[in-house]
């Protein structure tokens, strides 16, 4: 799954100053559903109270969590709440007399039917909607204040604010006391399942190996306190995972490192951890950790803030995450070193334990697919009315069925026709349509198990497709291929080769309007920070699409792991490739394979042969022949007469 559009591209690239992470934020939308005018109004009205009451002129609320996770929980959904706009991105500010959501072009309409009268809708991304700092200056007056929750909003967000506000004489004020949790009253619970070991046969490192490494890294950086609040980091270096945010394994949390101590803050830990966990993280001769609550990292923090000669606070321009405003203000600033957080570097180069458990993820997770695809083109064989959530539905099942299955690592994409050309789709009661014939049908889903994380993108169509749509598919596979084939360099930069990844669908005069990739966790985040340069067992995907508005799309998406070329002159392996870690087969009606080079058709045929190797195997290991005897019918090689023309290659003829 990718990014939906180049505005937030361009938004988030300017937050993480580096090359742009591709995905797009899922809408957490069910339904397009508007809540009345009379609500709408109240909610305001009881916000606006609250505001009088702390002595604030306007108070910003941003679709976040307390760790800027991707996905957030219920609870978090604050945004929402308040504007009654459901979508996934967006940032309301609500002043005495005003209310203003911000949203990028994904969203517009959404937002517009979501909306009260009360509201204005901002839409980012058009040089004619002011940012909301400097729409500010223009609605309040000089010597007044806006208020802002300081766990929630970063520390960059904070400085971008302040900046322009305070050239107006307006200041930005933390209001520890989150204005819309005191008014919000059936506000839903946190998740507060249990928290579990994610056992080493599947870690590969220990936890106390890793929290060795990091002191190694502190060491480095000339630290002695390290703070971690990004969820997946935190359940990454203990081998801890949980539920508490949707699709990924993840629990809330955060992990304070000095030379001798590393403490895990979690929320009632005594009811969430099992005696048997407990004593093996407090337990360890030298590396052991402390658990403490929750609410106990600030005071926490303020003294290991004294104590400690210099503290490591991950980057705000590390990636879209970065501290929040209070965890930097809780510190002495003039002790504080930002970096990338050591453990998003070292995370997002897989070790072999890990990068096998991907590859063997894949292969159930290409089992479960496979099965899926051969349900659904069954059931469209026989006339049946198969719709877009049916699909999300059965394909969900199938994978809980693989073993070692914890869920979607996402909210399934699944899009007929002309829902296919909206990128980040997902079908509700509204949208739901059948299944047809005469379109293209996307589906882009993926799963987490305890030994990977996998993200995969298909295009079907179910009848006769177009010429233009054969050429499309063609081009994006041909791009696919291209890209796969490289070799490169270690340290090769992700801008170049999402050129190469474009290149073939720019013939045909077309383009996309998302990134072409994404780093993956491992049974962690479906796109995982990185810093958009390959090295070894990096896990990525590539992902190029075409998107005829109201009409139809199509997507596809492998995930790959950068792995050493075999080059001829370079025995010392500083060259590297690409290894296919997704195993599911393409649609052959779609493939015009006289438009195939002959290196690229022996790529796919190639490919298409170790499909029917290894899910082949797996399947009949599991039972599931019919599916198997499908599998064979679209793996089978692609052969076309020599000498044919081939337009969309600069390959010489022979
Ligand atoms: C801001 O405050 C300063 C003094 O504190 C004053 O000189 C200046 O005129 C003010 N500017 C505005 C726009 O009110
Ligand atoms: C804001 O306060 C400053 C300093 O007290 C004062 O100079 C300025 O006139 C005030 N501006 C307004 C618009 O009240
Ligand atoms: C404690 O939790 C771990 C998994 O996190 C599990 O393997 C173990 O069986 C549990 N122990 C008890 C006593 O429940
Ligand atoms: C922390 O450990 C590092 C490396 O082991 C060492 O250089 C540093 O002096 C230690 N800092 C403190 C405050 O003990
Ligand atoms: C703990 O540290 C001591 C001294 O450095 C070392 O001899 C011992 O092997 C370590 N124990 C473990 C379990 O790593
Ligand atoms: C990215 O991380 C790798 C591995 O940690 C490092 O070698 C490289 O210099 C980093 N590149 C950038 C652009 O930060
Ligand atoms: C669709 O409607 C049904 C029945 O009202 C409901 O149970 C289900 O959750 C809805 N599905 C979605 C995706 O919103
Ligand atoms: C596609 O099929 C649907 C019914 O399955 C029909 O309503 C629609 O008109 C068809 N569209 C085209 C372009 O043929
Ligand atoms: C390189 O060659 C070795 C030995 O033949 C083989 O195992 C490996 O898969 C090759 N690597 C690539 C990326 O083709
Ligand atoms: C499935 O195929 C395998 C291998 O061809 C065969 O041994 C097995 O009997 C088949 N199972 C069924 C239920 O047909």
């Amino acid at each position: 799954m990718h990014r939906g559009a180049f505005v937030v591209l361009l938004i988030y690239a300017s937050r993480i100053g580096v090359p742009v992470e591709t995905h797009p934020v899922i809408s957490s939308s069910k339904e397009n559903t508007r809540i009345s005018e009379d609500v709408a109004a109240q909610r305001l009205s009881l916000l606006r109270e609250q505001m009088n009451i702390y002595g604030i002129d306007a108070y910003i609320i941003t679709t976040a969590d307390v760790h800027q996770s991707e996905y957030i929980a219920n609870r978090d959904m604050r945004r929402s709440w308040i504007s009654g706009y459901t979508g996934s991105a967006g940032t309301a500010v609500v002043t005495l007399n005003e209310a203003a959501l911000w949203t990028d072009s994904r969203y517009y309409e959404q937002a517009t039917l979501q909306l009260s009268d009360d509201w204005v809708l901002m839409k980012s991304g058009l040089t004619s909607t002011p940012s909301l700092q400097v729409w500010l200056t223009t609605v309040l007056a000089a010597n007044t204040t806006v208020g802002t929750d300081p766990e929630i909003t970063t520390y960059s967000q904070w400085t971008t604010w302040n900046a322009v506000l305070a050239a107006s004489n307006i200041s930005l004020l933390a209001v520890e006391d989150n204005l819309i949790d005191i008014i919000w009253t059936d506000q839903p619970d946190y998740p507060m399942d249990a928290i579990f070991d994610h056992p080493i046969e599947f870690a590969g490192l220990s936890r106390e190996e890793k929290l060795a490494n990091a002191r190694i890294a502190m060491a480095e950086a000339d630290v002695d306190l390290y703070v971690i609040t990004a969820l997946d980091e935190v359940a990454w270096l203990t081998n801890l995972r949980g539920s508490d945010i949707p699709n990924t394994p993840v629990f809330r949390s955060y992990l304070l490192i000095t030379n001798e101590t590393a403490t895990i803050y979690i929320p009632s830990p005594e009811t969430r951890l099992n005696e048997t966990l407990i004593e093996d993280l407090t337990g360890a001769e030298n590396s052991s950790f402390a658990i403490a609550d929750y609410e106990n990292i600030w005071e926490d923090l303020e003294i290991a803030g004294e104590l400690a000669t210099a503290i490591l606070l991950p980057s705000p321009y590390s990636y879209a995450l970065g501290i929040s405003y209070r965890v930097y203000t809780t510190v002495p600033s003039s002790k504080v070193k930002s970096a990338t957080s050591p453990v998003l570097l070292v995370k997002d180069r897989k070790t072999e334990v890990e990068a096998n458990g991907m590859r063997n993820a894949h292969i159930k997770d290409a089992v479960a697919l496979c099965q899926f695809l051969y349900i659904l083109e069954e059931a469209i064989n026989n006339g049946e009315e198969y719709d877009e959530l049916r699909a999300v539905e059965e394909l969900s099942a199938l994978r809980a069925a693989q073993a070692y299955n914890f869920g979607d690592s996402f909210d399934t994409i699944a899009g007929y026709a002309a829902n296919s050309a909206l990128p980040h789709y997902t079908p509700t009661n509204e949208t739901n349509v059948v299944i047809g014939t005469n379109s293209t049908f996307m589906l882009d889903s993926g799963g987490q198990y305890y030994d990977g994380t996998t993200d995969v993108t298909r295009s079907m169509h179910y009848g006769t497709p177009t010429e233009e749509q054969r050429d499309t598919y063609t081009a994006l596979l041909a791009g696919c291929i291209d890209l796969a084939r490289l070799i490169f360099p270690v340290g090769q930069s992700y801008s170049t080769t999402d050129l190469l990844m474009r290149s073939q669908l720019y013939r045909l005069g077309r383009n996309y309007g998302h990134g072409s990739t994404h780093g993956v966790g491992y049974f962690l985040s479906v796109h995982e920070a990185w810093n958009a340069t390959y090295d070894v067992n990096f896990f990525g995907s590539q992902e190029p699409g075409y998107y005829q508005e109201g009409s139809w799309g199509m997507r596809l998406e492998n995930l790959v792991v950068v792995v050493p070329a075999n080059t001829t002159y370079d025995p010392e392996e500083t060259f590297l490739t690409f290894e296919t870690v997704t195993l599911v087969p393409y649609a052959r009606n779609l493939i015009d394979e006289t438009k195939l080079s002959d290196d690229q058709l022996s790529w796919l045929n190639e490919y298409h042969a170790t499909v029917r190797l290894k899910v082949g195997a797996e399947l009949l290991r599991q039972g599931h022949n019919a599916t198997y005897d499908w599998l064979v019918e679209q793996t089978k090689p692609i052969t076309r007469p020599r000498n044919v023309y081939r337009r969309f290659n600069f390959v010489a003829l022979p």
